[in-house]
């Protein structure tokens, strides 16, 4: 049995506890495979984070990343902690809305932001981090159509290493991402932006990455922000108000990985830009986070019922259950370690080599590979850990698969928050040519 978060008990049984719910009821009362969110988790996550910053600096905001998990019951409790939000499509940011988060306490990212997309943004006041000088351009046409002044910040490339999958590492010159700083392409930006009367520009942004275990990295990323800040103070008389530091905190998903305490990144990073302030005689900017996995991942597990055993010799065994990388697709697409254990008997000694397979036609469909577990048998409940974070969200319907179904579970209550997908949900948006009748 490993060391569970403190969130999880076990009870006389052996079985996992969910807040103060047995996860073998669950997936008996809402059927497998399940995603389980505890509410009290998210909450708990969500205040330390913004107490980290907010009792070093005086203007926090705190922008939950919908892309995380952009389930509305999810969004709603963070926004009853009083959240801002971080959307990177139209669907966020009106699921952020219908939460009753304000469009001005939300940041709108990402390279590709259609018209239609930045219409309703700079209708509701969004900040809109400007990803690239045609966009610029873009936004200055639809803020004067709409005879409105967009709030715009830069996204810019700090050219900042942060030790991660590279997939998800974003901070690099390379990546897609934003503004060049060090060719000065962001200080042009500004520039440009400067001389346009429909839009005022009030930040700067940086997002280097996800499932950062290391504070340094983004002290280097403040640090880059804070001198670009200073130029464009000085150069341009332009005063940024917000600096957004984006996400990317990570959380330990292996049982030895150590944790990134928020407040380590928050005292450093809030050391550089008081420097920087002071030294340079700079407004006190509103400092922008943009947590998603931090706040989340580890508030979710997946519950999956063992189906099928199968020996190899000399080899792991392999063990079927009815999720796989339709569901959760990270173990598949990053190499992701998601700590696995069975729910029925959470107390038993982990002794048998297994590797945890979907059940899709893919070899690659697979949650985890050389584990260990008690003796498995059919019937049994597999618990896949820190899965509230990019788990439903980047959920697909390979092989026509339904749907999982989400329960959240705050203390001895529980309520399906995603009803499970049925076959005509999965059809219904399908059509038949009339030829094909
Ligand atoms: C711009 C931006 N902000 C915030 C996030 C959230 O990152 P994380 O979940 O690692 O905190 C992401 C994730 O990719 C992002 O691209």
């Amino acid at each position: 049995m490993l060391m569970l978060k403190p969130h999880f008990k076990a009870n006389a049984q052996g079985h996992l506890v969910i807040g103060k719910i047995d996860a073998v009821e669950l997936a008996e009362r809402f059927g497998t495979p399940l995603y389980v969110m505890d509410e009290q988790r998210v909450r708990e996550k969500y205040c330390r984070f913004h107490k980290a910053f907010a009792d070093l600096w005086p203007n926090v905001l705190i922008c939950y990343a919908l892309k995380a998990n952009s389930n509305q019951a999810v969004v709603k409790i963070l926004q009853s902690e009083g959240t801002g939000a971080d959307v990177s499509s139209e669907n966020e940011l009106k699921i952020a809305l219908r939460a009753g988060i304000p469009g001005n306490q939300m940041i709108f990212n990402g390279n590709y932001k259609t018209p239609h997309e930045l219409e309703l943004a700079i209708t509701n006041e969004v900040l809109i981090n400007i990803d690239s000088f045609q966009e610029l351009e873009v936004v200055g046409k639809v803020a004067s159509r709409l005879g409105k002044r967009a709030r715009v910040g830069f996204r810019v490339n700090p050219d900042v290493k942060a030790s991660t999958h590279p997939y998800i590492a974003t901070g690099l010159r390379e990546s897609k991402f934003g503004f060049d700083v060090a060719s000065r392409q962001a200080f042009e930006g500004y520039k440009l932006a400067a001389r346009m009367k429909n839009v005022e520009v009030v930040g700067i942004h940086a997002h280097i990455g996800s499932q950062i275990l290391d504070a340094a990295p983004f002290e280097e990323e403040a640090e880059k922000l804070m001198a670009l800040v200073t130029t464009v103070k000085e150069k341009l008389g332009i005063s940024i108000s917000f600096v957004d530091l984006g996400g990317g905190i990570g959380i330990p998903y292996k049982p030895d990985d150590s944790e990134l305490q928020p407040e380590q990144v928050a005292k450093r990073v809030v050391r550089t830009i008081k420097r920087v302030v002071e030294k340079k005689g700079l407004v006190k900017p509103t400092l922008v986070l943009e947590p998603g996995r931090y706040l989340v991942a580890d508030a979710g597990v997946l519950l999956a019922r063992v189906g099928y055993i199968k020996k190899r010799q000399g080899m792991p065994t392999w063990v079927a259950v009815d999720a796989g990388m339709n569901a959760l697709i990270r173990p598949a697409l990053y190499g992701a370690y998601h700590h696995i254990e069975l729910a029925n008997k959470i107390r038993k000694k982990n002794e048998m080599l297994v590797n945890v397979a979907g059940p899709l036609c893919e070899s690659g469909d697979f949650l985890g590979k050389k584990r260990k577990l008690p003796k498995v048998e059919q019937g049994d409940l597999a618990v896949i850990f820190d899965v509230g974070a990019y788990g439903l969200a980047m959920s697909s319907q390979h092989t026509a698969q339904l749907g999982p179904a989400m329960v959240l579970v705050n203390g001895s209550k529980v309520e399906i928050v995603r009803r499970r997908e049925s076959f005509e949900d999965l059809t219904r948006l399908d059509q038949i040519p009339r030829w094909l009748r």
